[in-house]
């Protein structure tokens, strides 16, 4: 899937996003190494606390099927703001996918912004600094 098509999947999910809160929709497309892409979306709770992000709902999609190498991932929100990922989701993505991993935000009509995770998660801990 080329990175338009990713950020087209991150989009069309939205629809399914619950967010009675915040109004604010989010999408996640991760493709897999082997080329399989998951999408997630945003759901909310009435305790306002223990919402599920687009990204942890796409990467656990995808884990449920037994993936565990990443590529790249696209978020979009209904606003086409270019949202990156937040500091947690930045922190589950690094679990499981290295500095060079591409994030594609969505601005709309201003294209495709790229982030690579090493830049919006720089010196992390990760799997390696507990020696896994
Ligand atoms: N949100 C995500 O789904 N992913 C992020 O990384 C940023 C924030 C959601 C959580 C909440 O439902 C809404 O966006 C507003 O923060
Ligand atoms: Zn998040």
């Amino acid at each position: 899937m080329d990175d338009e098509e990713l950020v087209e999947a991150a989009r069309d999910v939205q629809s399914e996003a619950y967010v009675p809160y915040s109004n604010y929709r989010v999408g996640a497309a991760i493709e897999t190494a082997d080329g399989e892409v998951y999408v997630g979306c945003n759901l909310e709770n009435a305790n306002y606390s223990n919402s599920l992000h687009a990204e942890e709902v796409a990467v656990a999609e995808a884990l449920k099927d037994g993936h565990r190498d990443f590529e790249v991932v696209a978020v979009s929100s209904g606003k086409r703001d270019a949202v990156t990922p937040c500091g947690m989701c930045r922190q589950t993505l690094a679990e499981f996918c290295d500095e060079d991993f591409r994030v594609l935000c969505d601005a709309g009509e201003d294209g495709v912004r790229e982030h690579r995770l090493g830049d919006l998660l720089p010196e992390t801990i990760g799997p390696e600094t507990l020696g896994k």
